[in-house]
């Protein structure tokens, strides 16, 4: 007997929806879980090389937390853990929010804990601090979600668009890439900030992709800090606004996704991945599933 989780990524932000809009990728963090005698994460991809294979794993972490949250720490009894990712780490793909709801549904299905997926998206957004990244890898397609302690969000239909996400080959730690960010803004520029943003959702929930895009550009929140960050920054966006609908910097970077038709998008990025070689480029659609638990009988990752 084991248990199948499969969480999907996300990508963040999309311009101005700073911490509050997100959409999950196609993309899955894997694990197939079975009892053992003490606690064992494997990692079968290259991906994971390196994570923490103990209690010292954030899976367990977060499983761990979330069973002594509810008093049913005695039921997280060992399990033996494969893990499989083809989520990038440290990329702003939202690998560590996989992390997270994986975590939850662990402790979710040892403890019985029973949670209602709304109980899961508090407790996600709780540990991350915000839900742009848990909560559509918890529910799929775009959630556009606000958070001060309590989760409200909305889910939103996405389609016709393929998110091309052009990927470095090296890391950018949230932290580091939240470190940039302005403390405090004027009341006349959190006017214009959330006015984008306001602009960008209607722009998502219409399809007018166009639209959004120019509103990608506008972005008071984040991008115009973050992009000291990143040495690619300008000429990649510049390269990629020419064809894109739109161009963002997928959550904290260094990550970016152009957004282009999905009838064209083959085309274009053959060309753009032979003008830039040295990224690795994925045509990534929106998963409107999120979280899958599967009880199986034997059939190993
Ligand atoms: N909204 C978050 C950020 C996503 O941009 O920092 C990464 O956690």
């Amino acid at each position: 007997m084991s248990w199948l989780i499969k969480v999907p990524s996300s990508t963040s932000n999309l311009g101005a929806g700073f911490d509050s809009i997100g959409l999950a990728l196609n993309l899955y963090l894997e694990l197939e879980v079975t009892r053992s005698d003490k606690w064992e994460f494997t990692p079968t991809t290259d991906s994971l090389q390196g994570i923490p294979i103990g209690k010292d794993n954030l899976i367990y972490q977060i499983a761990d937390k979330v069973a002594t949250q509810f008093g049913r720490e005695d039921m997280l009894l060992p399990c033996a853990i494969k893990m499989k990712s083809e989520i990038p780490l440290a990329r702003g793909l939202g690998s560590s929010a996989t992390a997270i709801i994986a975590g939850i549904e662990l402790a979710n299905l040892l403890c019985d804990l029973q949670l209602s997926s709304d109980d899961k998206l508090q407790i996600a957004t709780d540990i991350e601090g915000h839900p742009d990244n848990v909560a559509p890898s918890l529910i799929g397609g775009c959630v556009i979600g606000h958070y001060d302690g309590k989760v409200a969000y909305t889910k939103v239909p996405v389609n016709g668009v393929t998110f091309v996400a052009v990927i470095p080959n090296y890391e950018l730690k949230t932290k580091d890439a939240r470190a940039v960010l302005p403390g405090e803004f004027s009341f006349k520029e959190s006017v214009q900030a959330s006015s984008v943003a306001n602009v960008s959702v209607a722009a998502i929930c219409q399809g007018d992709w166009g639209l959004l895009g120019e509103m990608m550009k506008k972005d008071h929140f984040h991008q115009p800090y973050r992009k000291s960050l990143i040495p690619h920054y300008d000429e990649l966006y510049n390269y990629l606004s020419k064809e894109a609908h739109g161009v963002f910097l997928s959550g904290a970077g260094p990550t970016m996704i152009a957004v282009v038709d999905d009838n064209k998008v083959e085309s274009i990025a053959n060309i753009w991945k032979h003008d830039f070689p040295d990224y690795e480029w994925l045509l990534l659609q929106v998963e409107n599933h999120g979280v899958e638990v599967v009880h199986q009988e034997a059939n190993p990752i």
